[in-house]
């Protein structure tokens, strides 16, 4: 039976009928919808409209769609249901009879799917934020094992200056816990319960929406009615906090392919995540990667559907909004599938070091340090930098490095230049001159690494408390 046919005297065209419907993707709402509906039936028993038996029935025929949910991923697949709120409603009275007619006293599916959305948004937090900081471990221990091996770090895609690898992997970090504050952040503003809005003015019975809030375990509710039916600034919130995510993977993917071509050779990319080409034998193709970078294309996608979904929209609901539930879903499970992956990526690349180490040491990636040099020694910077740029040109010409020039042809140059200048341009000298919060001397990374591991102890600690 459908939730409103008594106005109608004519069917339903059936292609309209079946494209109209939800319950293919809002299936994945149901969980959601029974404890939401659960909190209503209480609610509606303190209002007065079901009795202690008719109470015990509904939240009994509840737990049971629960359970047969459970049981079987296959349950309700060939139901002719509109929704997930038609669903449990018709299967309700299969099981209880025409006191699941009750349930819908006093509510509608405006509110309903607002509070189905914020569960479901306020589920997938956690779990990405779970999944980060697995992901954040494995970047952790990489550059915890990768000790002082160096590498050069690129600014243009052109050699600039060393770095430990410590040092670049603890960036990746650093951008994945900033997703996990920002999705920690989309959370707050998620979990409130919409409850008891109705269909847009408020509920049409007194229901205790701070009881049916506390049910839900929300840190509220919704302050205003028309706000809260209509409201998809969480969704939006989130698959942007997602959209970033998937951003930085691909910002990591595009390193892992570059840095895995012969031309760095920094990186072998693990064969179980490779695949090979069906016509040039040699092949070892970084796919994971690539479809790691492509996949972020999708999520901003996603975000861009829903953005413009809801520009213009005026309120309060309307039936445009149920269009917000696939990019939705399709953003969470696009991101929360490539995260495992990349983990397990990252866990078997084996990273070739006395390769990074060698290119760390040439390409004048000493040159900033070498005008340090002369800045040290009074001269100002901008005339350091003349001075150390002619000395490149001059290496440039003769095939060599700043460490080949002979102290003449230095002191041609600047006077100030003296023996120990040649002691500044080694690697170790290069990466301990950048000594200063957040740079990659040495012991600064050290300090960064103990830091940033304190920060996911954390992190996970507070996953776990969650879950
Ligand atoms: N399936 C609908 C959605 O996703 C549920 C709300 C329906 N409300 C309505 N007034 N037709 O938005």
């Amino acid at each position: 039976m459908k939730m409103w046919a008594g106005r109608f005297q004519q069917s339903l065209n059936p292609e309209f009928e079946n494209w109209q419907r939800s319950f293919a993707f809002d299936r994945r709402l149901l969980a959601h919808e029974l404890a939401a509906s659960r909190a209503h039936a209480k609610a509606l028993e303190s209002a007065g409209i079901l009795d202690p038996g008719e109470l015990k029935a509904v939240l009994r025929g509840l737990d049971q769609i629960g359970r047969q949910a459970a049981a079987s991923a296959e349950f309700g697949k060939d139901s002719e249901a509109e929704d997930v709120h038609h669903f449990v409603e018709s299967q309700l009275v299969v099981l209880i009879g025409e006191t699941g007619f009750k349930l819908h006293s006093g509510r509608s599916r405006n509110e309903q799917i607002a509070a189905d959305l914020r569960l479901y948004v306020r589920a997938a937090i956690d779990q990405v934020r779970s999944e980060l900081a697995q992901l954040c471990d494995v970047f952790l221990e990489r550059a915890e094992r990768s000790g002082t091996s160096a590498m050069p770090a690129y600014t243009h895609l052109q050699c600039a200056e060393p770095v430990l690898v410590a040092h670049w992997l603890l960036a990746y970090v650093e951008m994945f816990l900033r997703d996990t504050e920002r999705l920690a952040e989309v959370h707050k503003r998620t979990n409130l319960s919409p409850l008891g809005s109705g269909a847009v003015a408020g509920a049409t019975l007194a229901l205790e929406r701070d009881a049916m809030a506390a049910d839900l375990d929300c840190q509220g509710i919704t302050a205003n009615s028309i706000d809260a039916t209509s409201d998809r600034d969480f969704v939006v919130e989130f698959s942007n906090a997602l959209a970033l995510v998937a951003l930085h993977l691909s910002r990591w993917a595009e390193e892992m392919i570059l840095f895995s071509s012969v031309e760095f050779g920094f990186v072998r990319s693990p064969e179980a995540y490779s695949t090979g080409s069906s016509a040039m034998p040699q092949k070892k193709n970084p796919d994971l990667a690539e479809l790691a970078r492509a996949k972020s294309a999708r999520v901003i996608g996603q975000v861009t559907a829903l953005l413009a979904t809801l520009k213009g929209l005026p309120l309060a609901y309307h039936k445009d909004l149920q269009e917000t539930q696939e990019p939705l879903f399709a953003a969470f499970e696009t991101v929360q599938a490539l995260i495992p992956l990349v983990r397990g990526w990252m866990q078997e690349a084996e990273f070739d070091y006395p390769r990074m180490q060698e290119r760390a040491q040439s390409g004048f990636m000493n040159a900033w340090a070498a005008a340090t040099y002369l800045v040290k020694r009074g001269l100002p910077s901008r005339l350091a930098h003349e001075v150390i740029g002619r000395a490149v040109q001059l290496c440039l010409q003769t095939n060599r490095e700043l460490r080949e020039l002979t102290l003449d042809e230095l002191r041609r140059l600047s006077p100030l230049f003296d023996q120990d200048f040649y002691a500044c341009l080694g690697l170790d000298a290069v990466l301990a001159l950048h000594d200063v919060p957040g740079g990659t001397a040495p012991v600064r990374v050290r300090q960064a690494l103990r830091q940033a591991r304190e920060k996911v102890d954390l992190l996970r600690e507070n996953v776990h408390a969650h879950a």
